[in-house]
């Protein structure tokens, strides 16, 4: 089905289902320990073994020699194979990094050998049994020293206007370098899989990823197979936030313990493999001017910035936000990726966005603070209803200013206090910050098959459920859709034999999900009106209803299966507008007047994301995306070794993140608005909107409580003093 132009009035106006708060229908099974994760697929694997990784202590050069001969011998150990005994193996697209084979090292903690034995506990002790030699090359770690050397020196990704001249005119300009940091995941369960290719045939994945069908094209490339000899399963994943895009070497090394094998391997990356060996949010550091006229309106923003790579990747580009969030007639933005030999930099949530919007946030509270605005006000101010670098380019939909207006008005904006440093309870100095937030709105083409059985349908797809909800949105969907209930339909996900999907990614995966869900269900019916011979009959009440006709759909099929298929496809139309999702943040700190220790008393986010598909999981995840603002805004950033080459705090103990006990009070508006040029059911996502904005409205919200500043993140005590 194509989608080729903004929905009229449909269904989904008047849903019954859609947009109801119902809770996950997988989550007793989640609850309850019965929903399979990779690690645990023993219900479906036999005799299993469990493999070990061994990785680099260099971050670049050569392994001259393995001597494994040892780690062979040890007990309960079945087979292991050096990196040195593999081809280099293929390069997928996705990964910048090489995940096995060959003798170069291209990072700290790069896959050289896995140790496949009976017990973890064999396996584990076995790795330490290998004798590696290696050949260091010296490597570039340093973010700081790149930026002094680089910056200004890249090619802007937009130059508008007259930037030098705007401000040289301007009577009010901010010009501010701002950092964040790198960030890991930390997503609960670590990269694992099952992967049985004991015949060195076939190749059964069992694992915890994001996207089915990259995933499997990516398995392809690197062991140069076909790809209908890979089965790929992945139907709950215990987070992902980005760093399951794609294959890592837990399923490769896997594969390779298998075939050397002949048995099923499971292989779970060690928590501090998960933050070396897989991806990262790159630190970024951003020179950001504006300059504004005395009423307050922007005329222009300038914002550089760097980021680290390995050579091929892009690093993280915090610049992109700047080109479209607020009108001026002229700017310039640029970032410069910079290769260094750190461990591979990726996605993460809101990838470029946040760490853009940390920034852009604090400098947009300054400038308001120098004109002698009200934030709020400063930024209704400088709305803009279509692209500043494009008028011909409108907003499909924009309602930031209600986000603004209505998130003020409920958290009480006008009540907070105004001077910097002069509320005080106790040994706290009490303050309020607010921060924009915006986020783009991507549709990808999405397939589904539904499968009618009596009253029953089954809806299969490889689209993910990330703790995110797809498994429930997806049945209000079908449900809505077929004119049944949500208890009639049955989810299934995560697997490389259904139809290729959005899958989980850069927060489409709900719009586009749930669209190819529908246009597989609009296929359904059209094969049961023309077995019915109707001619546009409607689907209600469990029945389907046309002039005479009247029957139920546990009826019409006789014991036979109806099945139907269909993909949506987004059309180019999109592409005419801009579309994005919108948020106002804000929070209220209370610092210690003598520590600097920050706690987050209360936040609210006031949210525009088109229809809200299901009240509960979608506030689930803007929840969820506040609490990693706040981390990021408090405790998050892995600590680059400069000799060494990797990051010194990989585990939970050092690297801390925000949990629900550093956060008290968390209140989420949506704002009840519906995107017709999104998708059929007018949605758009949230998934990633929730961290964007956060840890500048936390920024400002330190500064409105001490008058200390702070442009670097994460702003732990010792940065206040
Ligand atoms: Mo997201 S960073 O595309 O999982």
């Amino acid at each position: 089905m194509d989608f080729n132009q903004p929905t009229e009035d449909n269904l989904f106006d008047r849903a019954r289902i859609i947009g109801k708060p119902h809770a996950r229908i997988d989550g007793i099974l989640k609850v309850t320990g019965r929903a399979p994760y990779a690690y645990e697929r023993h219900d479906v694997v036999a005799n299993q073994k469990v493999g070990y990784p061994l990785c680099a202590t260099i971050a670049n050069g050569r392994v001259t020699h393995m001597d494994a001969s040892a780690a062979r011998g040890a007990p309960g150990v079945v087979s292991v194979v050096t990196t040195l005994e593999i081809e280099p193996l293929g390069r997928a697209k996705s990964n910048d990094a090489r995940l096995f084979g060959g003798d170069v090292i291209e990072h700290y903690h790069q896959a050289i050998a896995v140790v496949v034995a009976d017990t973890l506990e064999q396996a584990r002790s076995a790795t330490a049994l290998i004798k590696v030699s290696y050949e260091e090359a010296p490597g570039v770690f340093d973010l700081e020293a790149a930026w002094e050397r680089l910056q200004g020196t890249g090619e802007p990704l937009a130059d508008v206007g007259d930037v030098d001249a705007a401000f040289a005119a301007a009577p009010v300009t901010v010009d501010e370098i701002y950092r964040t940091a790198s960030q890991s995941h930390a997503m609960m369960e670590p990269h694992a899989s099952i992967v049985d290719w004991s015949d060195g045939q076939q190749m059964t994945v069992w694992t915890s990823n994001q996207m089915i069908a990259w995933t499997h094209k990516a398995l392809a490339t690197t062991f140069n197979i076909e790809p209908d000899t890979i089965r790929l399963e992945s139907p709950y994943v215990g987070g992902g936030f980005g760093g399951k895009l794609w294959l890592r070497a837990d399923a490769v090394l896997a594969a390779l313990g298998s075939r050397a094998c002949g048995h099923p391997v499971k292989l779970a990356l060690p928590r501090p493999m998960v933050f070396n060996n897989t991806t990262h949010r790159s630190g970024t550091i951003q020179r950001l001017r504006i300059a504004a006229n005395a009423q307050g309106k922007i005329t222009a923003f300038d914002h550089s910035a760097v980021s680290h790579t390995l050579p091929g990747g892009s690093g993280e580009n915090p610049v992109n936000q700047t080109r479209t969030f607020y009108a001026a007639e002229s700017r310039r933005v640029s970032h410069q990726a910079i290769d260094m030999n750190l461990p591979e930099s990726a996605d993460m949530r809101a990838p470029g966005e946040a760490s853009g919007l940390a920034a852009l946030e604090i400098a947009m509270d300054e400038m308001a603070e120098k004109l002698g605005m009200d934030p709020v006000e400063f930024r209704i101010l400088n709305d803009t209803q279509v692209d500043p670098e494009d008028a011909s380019k409108p907003f499909s939909e924009r309602h930031f200013v209600e986000c603004l207006r209505q998130g003020a008005d409920a958290f009480g904006w006008e009540a907070r206090n105004r001077t910097p440093g002069a509320m005080r309870e106790g040994q706290w100095l009490i303050g309020h910050g607010m921060a924009g937030a915006y986020r783009g709105a991507l549709t990808l083409n999405s397939g589904a098959r539904v499968r009618l059985q009596g009253g029953r349908l089954i809806v299969e797809t490889d689209m993910t459920d990330i703790g995110t909800g797809s498994y429930t949105i997806i049945a209000q969907t079908a449900a809505e859709t077929m004119g049944l209930e949500l208890a009639d339909v049955e989810v299934r996900l995560g697997n490389s034999d259904y139809p290729v999907s959005s899958g989980s990614g850069g927060q489409f995966g709900a719009a586009s999900a749930t669209a190819g869900v529908y246009a597989a269900c609009l296929a359904l019916q059209a094969l049961i009106a023309k077995r019915l011979n109707l001619d546009t009959p409607r689907f209600e009440n469990r029945r389907v209803v046309a002039d005479a006709t009247d029957l139920a759909l546990a009826d019409i099929l006789d014991g036979e299966e109806l099945v139907a298929e269909d993909t949506m496809h987004f059309g180019d139309f999109q592409d005419s507008m801009q579309m994005g999702t919108f948020a106002a943040h804000f929070v209220e700190v209370a610092v210690h007047a003598h520590t600097g220790e920050t706690r987050v008393r209360r936040m609210l986010a006031a949210c525009d994301a088109g229809r809200i598909l299901n009240p509960i999981t979608a506030r689930s995840q803007v929840l969820g995306g506040m609490t990693m603002g706040v981390g990021a805004a408090l405790m998050e950033g892995l600590t680059a070794d400069l000799e060494r080459g990797f990051f010194v705090n990989h585990d939970l103990a050092s690297y801390e993140v925000a949990v629900h006990a550093d956060i008290p009070q968390q209140e989420i508006i949506f704002l009840d608005t519906a995107d017709a040029a999104s998708t059929p059911l007018k949605a758009k996502g949230v998934g990633e909107l929730g961290i964007c904005g956060v840890p500048a409205a936390v920024a400002n919200a330190i500064y409105n409580a001490t008058g200390v500043r702070l442009r670097e993140y994460p702003m732990t005590l010792d940065r206040m003093i």
